[in-house]
């Protein structure tokens, strides 16, 4: 009998798309596996590129996984024997139409006791969004077997600049010596090597067991320097959020200055808190490496390096 995997991801760009495509390829044309690829879709249309209000408008709702519900799935009656589903951290959180299906009564049927591999498409800063999708497929009484996640080729401080443009533009081509923004060619390319592991585990029934198929990949890599300042920068998410929300719902007019004020706080934090505190992060690595280490292989769960 033909075994059935489900891809379920949301993309705006078509980015993460693509790196679903090149990971499931040998999956595809494997005669015993079948493939069903399905894209999550929103009632409301996140237009790309974003305007400016539209994009920092969005993040109190998507920190407290408040999104707008999604189109149906009709995929509720098809028993998967693997679940690959594909999002993106919009400030620091699954995205809107993630956590939306996440919480739907539809995830929670899809997803019942089933094995889930997530796959992340991103900047470069997944970690607390992971925490959180960790904690939605828990709710949704699935297992997490796998973590693959492909960052952008900027480095951490260019792509302060090189995202949001490419965000708030379109444009993701190199400018003024910064490198493009989004993920580098070959390493979408190089996502075909899980799909070989997982068809080489599924063809195993590996599934059935509740281990990470995806070993020794470099599936996964944490930067140290980003585990507290995700946190930080959560925590302010968090705060600010909550005292958008009293300003109206999103769209809001009434949202706007308070919005204009946070990426006033926001800018100021990214040129003076962010490289400061990436300078210390990298100090404190060489003096406490072992414990370092310790937290980032925990972070690394369960695929690993
Ligand atoms: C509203 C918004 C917020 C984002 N926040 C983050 C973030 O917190 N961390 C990160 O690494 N990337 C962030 N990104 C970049 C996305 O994770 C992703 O790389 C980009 O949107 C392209 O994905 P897609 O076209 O496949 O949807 C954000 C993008 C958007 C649109």
């Amino acid at each position: 009998m033909k075994k059935r995997v489900l891809v379920l991801h949301y993309s705006q760009t078509g980015q993460l798309t693509n790196v679903l495509e090149n990971m499931i390829a040998p999956l595809k044309s494997a005669k015993n596996i079948e493939v069903v690829m399905t894209k999550i879709e929103s009632t409301e249309n996140f237009s790309f590129p974003w305007s400016f209000f539209k994009f920092f408008d969005a993040f109190p709702e998507t920190v407290y996984l408040d999104g707008p519900r999604n189109k149906s799935l009709d995929i509720a009656n098809i028993d998967f024997d693997l679940i690959i589903i594909g999002y993106q951290p919009w400030f620091l959180s699954p995205s809107m139409p993630m956590s939306s299906f996440m919480k739907s009564d539809e995830a929670k049927i899809i997803l019942k006791d089933k094995p889930v591999i997530t796959v992340i498409g991103c900047r470069n800063m997944w970690i607390e969004a992971q925490k959180t999708m960790k904690e939605l497929i828990e709710k949704c009484d699935s297992r997490l077997i796998d973590n693959v996640v492909l960052t952008d080729q900027s480095g951490p401080l260019e792509s302060f600049v090189t995202t949001p443009r490419w965000m708030l533009t379109g444009k993701k081509d190199a400018f003024y010596g910064l490198s493009p923004a989004g993920i580098n060619a070959q390493d979408i390319k190089k996502s075909s090597r899980f799909g070989e592991r997982i068809l080489e585990k599924l063809n195993a029934n590996a599934e059935k067991k509740d281990e990470p198929m995806l070993t020794n990949l470099g599936a996964v890599k944490a930067d140290d320097r980003f585990v507290f300042s995700e946190k930080i920068a959560k925590r302010s998410f968090r705060i600010w959020g909550k005292l958008i929300r009293l300003f109206g719902k999103r769209g809001a007019i009434a949202r706007r200055p308070i919005v204009v004020i946070y990426v006033a706080f926001l800018f100021t934090l990214i040129i003076t808190v962010v490289p400061i505190n990436m300078m210390v992060q990298t100090l404190l690595r060489r003096v406490f490496k072992e414990k370092n280490d310790k937290i980032l292989i925990e972070i690394e769960k369960p695929s690993g390096r």
